[in-house]
């Protein structure tokens, strides 16, 4: 019984996660959180198979030693290299993130799609694997975003860098005439705005947070974890660096009256 109060585990390899925080919270606000930022070896989009997988693997027994519930992935590179290895060590639930190309790919008119993720997403298998089951008169232009995740953890989201850089990865798909574009990083909701501004009303920006929200409650429920009783929850944010950044994202975008705690902790 007593379990039920235990909270959700969330990772991420650094701030970015946070966007699934918020859906996670507003989706399921009588739930704990506990929200690992491994910001100290951000990005992991750069890094090996192996190194994601031990990062990810790391991240994983502290939220267990922290009695969590159920683990989400907020990391699409960490889910599309790890979340196999970790389901098959672990017993506790996970939810992963996965580009939402299935989703862009039913939307979309003029069968284009840019997708903006990492080197690690686009690279890996489980990716390759979604993309090619889609429809073959689709094309996707897959784009890494080289330096994004840099900028947001230093807190350089409002930067012209950053202006430079949106717009050196969106323009060559404005010209091939994209209609969505799906953001493959749980980082970049946090650039949607600026994203708009550069592509303009008409191209569909799709991120797959909502869905994780939701897919996070039915794994809650089909295993008796859902909290129902009215208490006020707790949100906790850890992270391995100095806490700054964190601490002016979260003071941006959490609702008011929201109960959160961030700590500086080694792990
Ligand atoms: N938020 C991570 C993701 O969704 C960022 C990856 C990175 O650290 O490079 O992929």
């Amino acid at each position: 019984m007593q379990k039920v109060k235990n909270s959700i585990g969330i990772f991420d390899s650094g701030i970015g996660g946070t966007s699934i925080w918020k859906e996670i919270q507003q989706l399921l606000p009588k739930e704990n959180t506990l929200y690992l930022s491994d910001s100290k070896n951000a990005p992991y989009g750069n890094r090996t198979k192996e190194e994601i997988i031990e990062l990810s693997i790391k991240n994983t027994e502290f939220l267990l030693k922290n009695d969590c519930k159920i683990i989400v992935v907020a990391c699409n590179t960490a889910t599309t290299n790890a979340i196999k290895v970790l389901r098959q060590k672990y017993t506790i639930p996970f939810i992963g993130i996965e580009p939402a190309i299935k989703p862009a790919a039913l939307q979309t008119k003029t069968n284009v799609i840019g997708i903006l993720a990492t080197k690690g997403t686009l690279n890996s298998e489980l990716f390759e694997k979604t993309s090619a089951n889609l429809d073959s008169k689709l094309t996707i232009m897959e784009r890494v975003g080289e330096g994004l995740v840099d900028l947001i953890e230093k807190g350089k989201i409002y930067s012209s860098e950053m202006t430079l850089l949106l717009e050196k990865y969106l323009t060559p798909m404005i010209e091939a005439n994209v209609d969505c574009i799906v953001l493959g990083c749980t980082h970049y909701p946090y650039l949607k705005n600026q994203i708009e501004a550069i592509v303009g009303p008409s191209v569909k920006i799709i991120d797959s947070g909502y869905a994780v929200a939701m897919q996070t409650q039915n794994i809650l429920k089909q295993h008796n974890l859902l909290n129902l009783e009215n208490l006020k929850a707790s949100h906790k944010f850890c992270i391995n660096i100095d806490k700054t950044v964190l601490t002016e994202i979260l003071e941006e975008h959490v609702p008011p009256g929201i109960n959160i705690s961030i700590e500086e902790t080694a792990f």
